[in-house]
C-alpha cells in the first residue's frame, strides 16, 4: 500500500482508506463490520473514515466495536470522523457552533470506544457561524488532545480560504486536507474550485463515491441488481434511479462500457481499477475513501494499486476522449473572468 502526506501536513495515509458511510452501522451490522474492516487492515488500509450522522451515530459505534474487538492498535490506525448534522434535533444539535464541534467532538470518541481520532472534519461549512468561531473551536479540540489535526467537506474555496485567512491572523492551526466527492463523472470543485489551494496552502484531498456510488463497477448497466446501494436505498436514490432512465444517466453508462473496452482490453483490469486508480494518480488526492458492502469488494478495489502505474500519457488521453468533461480551468483561479473591459 502507497501512502502520502495529508496535503501539508506530516500524517502518512495509504492511498485506498475505507468508510462507512451507508454501509458500516447501516446496511451491515455486526461481525461483517469487523470482516470488512480487518480484511482492509490486512491489506494495508489503515484508515477508517466515518461521520457522527452516518446511521445516527452508529456507524462511529460499530466500526469502534469492530476495532476493539479485532485488537487493533490504536496508533496502527488513522481515524477519521466529521460533525455537522449531529444525531439529535435541537437548536444547538447539529452545525459548527464552539458548543456543538465541542459536545459532537465528545460523543463521537464515546462512541468510537476512543481518546482521540487523527482527523476531525467540518462535514459542510456552517454560514450561521463566524469563522473565528469555528476556527478556534476546532484549535480547542487539537489542544485538548481529541483530534490532531483538522480539515474540511465540501467547503467552497472561498470558505477554505477565509479559514486559512483566519487561522493565519489568530495564529492558530488551519485545515489540513477537504473530503471532496472526485471521480470520473465529478470533476468540477476538484479539478476546477480548488486548483489554486494545492497551490497555495498544499491541502490534500480525501475523495469520496469515488466509484459514483458504484455506477463506475459497471453494475448499473443492465438495470439495478438486487442487493445493491440503488436497491436499498431506493428512496434516498430516487433521483439516481430515475436518471438512469434519462439521457444524462443512459450516457454515463454508455461511457462506462467504453471506459470497460480500455481497462479490459488495455489495462488487463476492470473499469473499478481503472476509475480508483485514475484518481489516486492525480497529485492532489491524498486517499480514496472506498466504500464496501462486503469484504470481497475491498480486496477487489484495492487492486487498483495495481494500475496506477499502467495510466500513462496514452491511457490517460484515450480516458479524457471517452470521458469529454474535462474542467476547464480559469485563469483567475475560480474568480469570474473578467470582460474584455476587464469589468465583472
Ligand atoms: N464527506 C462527505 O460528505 C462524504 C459523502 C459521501 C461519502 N463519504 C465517505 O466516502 C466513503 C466512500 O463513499 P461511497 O461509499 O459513496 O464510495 P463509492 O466507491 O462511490 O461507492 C461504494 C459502493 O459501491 C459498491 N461497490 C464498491 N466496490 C465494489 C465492487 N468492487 N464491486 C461492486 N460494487 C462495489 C458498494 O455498494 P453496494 O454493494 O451496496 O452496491 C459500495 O458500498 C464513505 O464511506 C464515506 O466515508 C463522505
Amino acid at each position: 500500500m502507497p501512502f502520502r502526506r495529508l496535503g501539508p501536513s506530516g500524517l502518512r495515509v495509504p492511498v485506498f482508506s475505507l468508510g462507512g458511510w451507508l454501509t458500516l452501522g447501516g446496511t451491515v451490522v455486526g461481525d461483517p463490520v469487523k470482516e470488512i474492516i480487518k480484511i482492509a487492515f490486512e491489506n494495508g488500509c489503515n484508515m477508517f473514515d466515518t461521520a457522527e450522522t452516518y446511521a445516527k451515530g452508529k456507524s462511529e459505534s460499530e466500526m469502534g466495536r469492530a476495532i476493539k474487538e479485532l485488537g487493533l492498535r490504536r496508533s496502527d490506525l488513522v481515524i477519521t470522523t466529521k460533525l455537522f448534522w449531529g444525531t439529535k434535533s435541537g437548536p444547538n444539535a447539529a452545525g459548527l457552533s464552539r458548543k456543538h464541534i465541542i459536545e459532537g467532538m465528545q460523543a463521537s470518541l464515546q462512541r468510537l470506544q476512543m481518546d482521540y481520532v487523527d482527523v476531525i472534519f467540518a462535514h459542510r461549512p456552517d454560514p450561521h457561524v463566524p469563522m473565528e468561531e469555528v476556527v478556534r473551536a476546532f484549535n480547542y479540540v487539537i489542544d485538548k488532545g481529541w483530534a490532531f489535526y483538522w480539515a474540511t467537506s465540501d467547503w467552497s474555496a472561498r470558505e477554505i480560504e477565509e479559514a486559512y485567512h483566519v487561522a493565519s491572523v489568530l495564529g492558530l492551526i488551519a485545515p489540513i486536507a477537504e473530503q471532496c466527492a472526485h471521480n470520473l463523472f465529478n470533476r468540477e470543485k476538484p479539478e476546477k474550485e480548488y486548483a489554486p489551494l494545492y497551490k497555495k496552502y498544499n491541502i490534500g484531498t480525501t475523495v469520496w463515491s469515488p466509484l459514483a456510488g458504484g455506477l463506475l463497477t459497471g453494475k448499473y448497466n443492465d438495470g439495478i441488481p438486487a442487493d445493491s446501494r440503488l436497491a436499498n436505498h431506493g428512496d434516498e436514490f430516487k433521483s439516481a434511479v430515475e436518471s438512469l432512465q434519462k439521457e444524462e444517466g443512459l450516457t454515463k453508462i454508455r461511457k462506462v462500457k467504453e471506459l470497460t473496452k480500455l481497462a479490459e482490453g488495455e489495462l488487463n483490469c476492470k473499469v473499478t481499477h481503472l476509475a480508483l486508480a485514475w484518481l489516486a494518480r492525480n497529485p492532489n488526492t491524498s486517499t480514496v475513501i472506498l466504500g464496501a458492502s462486503k469484504p470481497e469488494q475491498v480486496i477487489d478495489n484495492l487492486k487498483a494499486i495495481e494500475v496506477i502505474p499502467k495510466l500513462t500519457p496514452e491511457i490517460m488521453a484515450k480516458i479524457e476522449a471517452i470521458l469529454d468533461n474535462k474542467p476547464t480551468p480559469v485563469p483567475t483561479h475560480g474568480r469570474p473572468p473578467l470582460d474584455p473591459f476587464g469589468r465583472l
